[in-house]
Protein backbone atom coordinates (compact mmCIF):
# COMPACT_ATOMS: atom_id res chain seq x y z
CA UNK A 1 0.00 0.00 0.00
CA UNK A 2 2.76 3.25 -1.07
CA UNK A 3 -0.27 5.60 -2.22
CA UNK A 4 -0.86 8.23 -0.31
CA UNK A 5 -3.89 10.08 -2.19
CA UNK A 6 -6.21 7.88 -4.34
CA UNK A 7 -8.54 8.41 -6.59
CA UNK A 8 -11.49 6.75 -7.06
CA UNK A 9 -12.70 7.16 -10.62
CA UNK A 10 -15.49 5.54 -13.36
CA UNK A 11 -18.04 6.23 -15.28
CA UNK A 12 -22.03 7.59 -13.51
CA UNK A 13 -23.13 4.95 -11.50
CA UNK A 14 -19.96 2.69 -11.08
CA UNK A 15 -20.20 2.29 -7.58
CA UNK A 16 -17.44 5.06 -6.66
CA UNK A 17 -19.14 6.37 -3.85
CA UNK A 18 -19.17 3.00 -1.81
CA UNK A 19 -16.22 1.41 -2.57
CA UNK A 20 -14.37 4.91 -1.73
CA UNK A 21 -16.85 4.83 1.54
CA UNK A 22 -15.34 0.58 2.36
CA UNK A 23 -11.62 1.72 1.63
CA UNK A 24 -11.37 4.45 4.23
CA UNK A 25 -13.58 2.51 7.10
CA UNK A 26 -11.02 -0.25 6.22
CA UNK A 27 -7.96 1.72 6.64
CA UNK A 28 -9.88 3.67 9.99
CA UNK A 29 -9.85 -0.33 11.22
CA UNK A 30 -6.52 -0.40 10.73
CA UNK A 31 -6.11 2.70 13.02
CA UNK A 32 -4.82 4.87 9.97
CA UNK A 33 -5.56 8.72 9.77
CA UNK A 34 -7.83 9.02 6.69
CA UNK A 35 -9.66 12.08 4.66
CA UNK A 36 -12.60 11.06 3.05
CA UNK A 37 -13.77 13.51 0.25
CA UNK A 38 -15.84 14.22 -3.17
CA UNK A 39 -15.36 16.12 -5.86
CA UNK A 40 -17.01 18.52 -7.18
CA UNK A 41 -17.58 19.84 -3.75
CA UNK A 42 -15.94 18.73 -0.04
CA UNK A 43 -15.68 22.51 1.13
CA UNK A 44 -18.07 25.38 1.67
CA UNK A 45 -16.39 26.90 -1.79
CA UNK A 46 -16.56 23.68 -3.47
CA UNK A 47 -20.43 22.77 -2.46
CA UNK A 48 -21.72 26.05 -3.76
CA UNK A 49 -19.33 25.75 -7.48
CA UNK A 50 -21.26 22.04 -7.20
CA UNK A 51 -24.40 23.51 -7.60
CA UNK A 52 -23.95 25.24 -10.32
CA UNK A 53 -22.31 22.22 -12.16
CA UNK A 54 -24.61 20.03 -11.70
CA UNK A 55 -27.92 21.63 -11.11
CA UNK A 56 -28.10 25.08 -12.60
CA UNK A 57 -30.57 25.13 -15.45
CA UNK A 58 -28.29 27.97 -16.89
CA UNK A 59 -26.40 27.14 -19.71
CA UNK A 60 -22.75 25.95 -19.11
CA UNK A 61 -19.87 26.43 -21.58
CA UNK A 62 -17.55 23.47 -21.72
CA UNK A 63 -14.50 25.57 -20.65
CA UNK A 64 -16.26 27.29 -18.06
CA UNK A 65 -17.94 23.83 -16.84
CA UNK A 66 -14.05 22.49 -16.88
CA UNK A 67 -12.35 25.53 -14.71
CA UNK A 68 -14.97 25.44 -12.34
CA UNK A 69 -14.61 21.73 -11.53
CA UNK A 70 -11.00 22.74 -11.97
CA UNK A 71 -11.17 25.74 -9.29
CA UNK A 72 -13.54 23.13 -6.90
CA UNK A 73 -10.89 20.87 -7.03
CA UNK A 74 -8.33 23.61 -5.85
CA UNK A 75 -10.09 25.12 -2.76
CA UNK A 76 -10.53 21.23 -1.84
CA UNK A 77 -6.38 20.70 -2.19
CA UNK A 78 -5.63 24.14 -0.36
CA UNK A 79 -8.09 23.51 2.24
CA UNK A 80 -8.23 20.05 3.08
CA UNK A 81 -6.49 17.29 0.59
CA UNK A 82 -2.72 19.20 0.89
CA UNK A 83 -3.09 19.96 4.74
CA UNK A 84 -4.10 16.29 5.31
CA UNK A 85 -1.15 15.06 3.30
CA UNK A 86 1.04 17.03 4.79
CA UNK A 87 -0.35 15.88 8.52
CA UNK A 88 0.69 12.34 7.23
CA UNK A 89 -3.21 11.25 6.60
CA UNK A 90 -4.23 9.32 3.64
CA UNK A 91 -6.70 10.83 1.31
CA UNK A 92 -9.47 8.77 -0.61
CA UNK A 93 -11.30 10.76 -2.78
CA UNK A 94 -14.99 10.01 -4.45
CA UNK A 95 -13.88 11.80 -8.27
CA UNK A 96 -10.66 13.42 -8.47
CA UNK A 97 -8.28 15.52 -11.36
CA UNK A 98 -9.12 12.24 -13.86
CA UNK A 99 -12.63 13.14 -13.84
CA UNK A 100 -11.87 16.40 -15.49
CA UNK A 101 -9.36 14.63 -17.63
CA UNK A 102 -12.01 11.74 -19.00
CA UNK A 103 -15.38 14.33 -19.49
CA UNK A 104 -14.06 17.54 -19.89
CA UNK A 105 -10.64 16.89 -21.96
CA UNK A 106 -11.74 13.47 -23.26
CA UNK A 107 -15.35 13.65 -24.03
CA UNK A 108 -16.21 16.91 -24.07
CA UNK A 109 -13.06 16.69 -26.70
CA UNK A 110 -11.21 19.79 -24.86
CA UNK A 111 -8.38 18.13 -24.51
CA UNK A 112 -7.01 15.79 -21.83
CA UNK A 113 -3.36 17.85 -22.08
CA UNK A 114 -4.88 21.46 -21.75
CA UNK A 115 -7.37 20.25 -19.09
CA UNK A 116 -4.91 18.44 -17.55
CA UNK A 117 -2.43 21.98 -17.44
CA UNK A 118 -5.18 24.67 -15.62
CA UNK A 119 -5.75 21.27 -12.65
CA UNK A 120 -2.21 21.73 -12.75
CA UNK A 121 -2.05 25.64 -12.03
CA UNK A 122 -4.81 25.25 -9.71
CA UNK A 123 -3.58 22.29 -7.53
CA UNK A 124 0.25 23.30 -6.82
CA UNK A 125 1.23 19.58 -6.94
CA UNK A 126 -1.53 17.85 -4.56
CA UNK A 127 -2.21 15.16 -7.35
CA UNK A 128 -3.34 11.35 -6.79
CA UNK A 129 -0.91 9.21 -7.00
CA UNK A 130 -3.16 5.87 -7.03
CA UNK A 131 -6.16 5.68 -9.44
CA UNK A 132 -9.01 3.11 -9.05
CA UNK A 133 -10.74 2.60 -11.94
CA UNK A 134 -14.42 1.06 -11.46
CA UNK A 135 -14.98 0.14 -14.95
CA UNK A 136 -19.01 -0.36 -16.34
CA UNK A 137 -20.63 -0.99 -19.45
CA UNK A 138 -22.08 3.25 -19.55
CA UNK A 139 -25.61 2.03 -20.05
CA UNK A 140 -25.66 -0.17 -16.90
CA UNK A 141 -24.02 2.31 -15.06
CA UNK A 142 -27.00 4.89 -16.06
CA UNK A 143 -29.62 2.37 -15.01
CA UNK A 144 -27.98 2.07 -11.69
CA UNK A 145 -27.34 5.73 -10.76
CA UNK A 146 -29.65 6.76 -8.06
CA UNK A 147 -29.70 10.70 -9.21
CA UNK A 148 -29.71 12.35 -12.14
CA UNK A 149 -27.60 15.78 -12.53
CA UNK A 150 -26.72 18.24 -15.72
CA UNK A 151 -24.31 16.04 -17.14
CA UNK A 152 -25.59 12.75 -16.64
CA UNK A 153 -28.62 13.56 -18.37
CA UNK A 154 -26.74 14.32 -21.61
CA UNK A 155 -27.07 10.35 -22.06
CA UNK A 156 -25.11 7.25 -23.18
CA UNK A 157 -22.77 8.85 -26.23
CA UNK A 158 -21.40 11.20 -23.47
CA UNK A 159 -20.77 8.40 -21.24
CA UNK A 160 -19.29 5.87 -23.98
CA UNK A 161 -16.37 8.74 -24.81
CA UNK A 162 -16.06 9.28 -20.74
CA UNK A 163 -15.05 5.34 -20.50
CA UNK A 164 -12.66 5.08 -23.75
CA UNK A 165 -10.87 8.21 -22.35
CA UNK A 166 -10.39 6.07 -19.08
CA UNK A 167 -9.17 3.14 -20.82
CA UNK A 168 -6.70 4.80 -22.62
CA UNK A 169 -5.26 6.89 -19.63
CA UNK A 170 -5.20 3.47 -17.82
CA UNK A 171 -3.25 2.03 -20.56
CA UNK A 172 -1.00 4.79 -20.76
CA UNK A 173 -0.13 4.72 -16.85
CA UNK A 174 -0.64 1.18 -15.69
CA UNK A 175 1.11 1.98 -12.72
CA UNK A 176 -0.99 4.42 -11.37
CA UNK A 177 -3.97 2.81 -12.81
CA UNK A 178 -5.64 -0.23 -10.86
CA UNK A 179 -8.84 -1.29 -13.37
CA UNK A 180 -11.95 -3.27 -11.49
CA UNK A 181 -14.50 -4.82 -13.24
CA UNK A 182 -17.36 -3.30 -11.33
CA UNK A 183 -20.21 -4.57 -13.28
CA UNK A 184 -20.42 -7.70 -10.96
CA UNK A 185 -22.23 -7.29 -7.87
CA UNK A 186 -20.58 -4.77 -5.52
CA UNK A 187 -19.42 -6.32 -2.31
CA UNK A 188 -17.67 -8.71 -4.92
CA UNK A 189 -16.28 -5.28 -6.05
CA UNK A 190 -15.46 -3.80 -3.29
CA UNK A 191 -13.06 -6.81 -1.81
CA UNK A 192 -11.20 -6.73 -5.09
CA UNK A 193 -10.97 -3.19 -4.32
CA UNK A 194 -9.72 -3.92 -0.82
CA UNK A 195 -7.21 -6.74 -1.80
CA UNK A 196 -5.53 -4.38 -4.39
CA UNK A 197 -5.33 -0.61 -2.35
CA UNK A 198 -5.28 -1.76 1.42
CA UNK A 199 -4.09 -5.29 1.80
CA UNK A 200 -4.77 -8.40 3.55
P1 LIG B 1 -20.81 12.62 -9.02
O1 LIG B 1 -21.49 13.44 -8.00
O2 LIG B 1 -19.64 11.83 -8.63
O3 LIG B 1 -21.91 11.73 -9.72
P2 LIG B 1 -22.00 10.17 -9.85
O4 LIG B 1 -22.25 9.68 -8.47
O5 LIG B 1 -23.14 10.03 -10.77
O6 LIG B 1 -20.70 9.69 -10.42
O7 LIG B 1 -20.32 13.54 -10.23
C1 LIG B 1 -21.16 14.42 -10.79
C2 LIG B 1 -21.01 14.55 -12.27
O8 LIG B 1 -19.94 15.43 -12.60
C3 LIG B 1 -20.73 13.27 -13.01
O9 LIG B 1 -21.60 13.24 -14.14
C4 LIG B 1 -19.30 13.41 -13.47
C5 LIG B 1 -19.12 14.88 -13.60
N1 LIG B 1 -17.74 15.38 -13.41
C6 LIG B 1 -17.08 15.95 -14.51
O10 LIG B 1 -17.62 16.02 -15.62
N2 LIG B 1 -15.81 16.44 -14.32
C7 LIG B 1 -15.20 16.42 -13.10
O11 LIG B 1 -14.03 16.89 -12.98
C8 LIG B 1 -15.90 15.83 -11.99
C9 LIG B 1 -15.26 15.79 -10.64
C10 LIG B 1 -17.17 15.32 -12.20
Amino acid sequence: MTWRYLAIEGVDGAGKTTVAAAIAAALEGRGEAVLLVREPGGTPTGEAIRRILLHSDDSVAAWTEAMLFAASRAQLAAELVGPALEAGMRVVSDRTVYSSLAYQGGARGLGIDRVREVNEAGLQGVWPDRVLLLVVDPASGLEREDAADRISVEGIALQARVAAAYDDMARQDPERFEVVDASRPIDLVVADALAALVGP
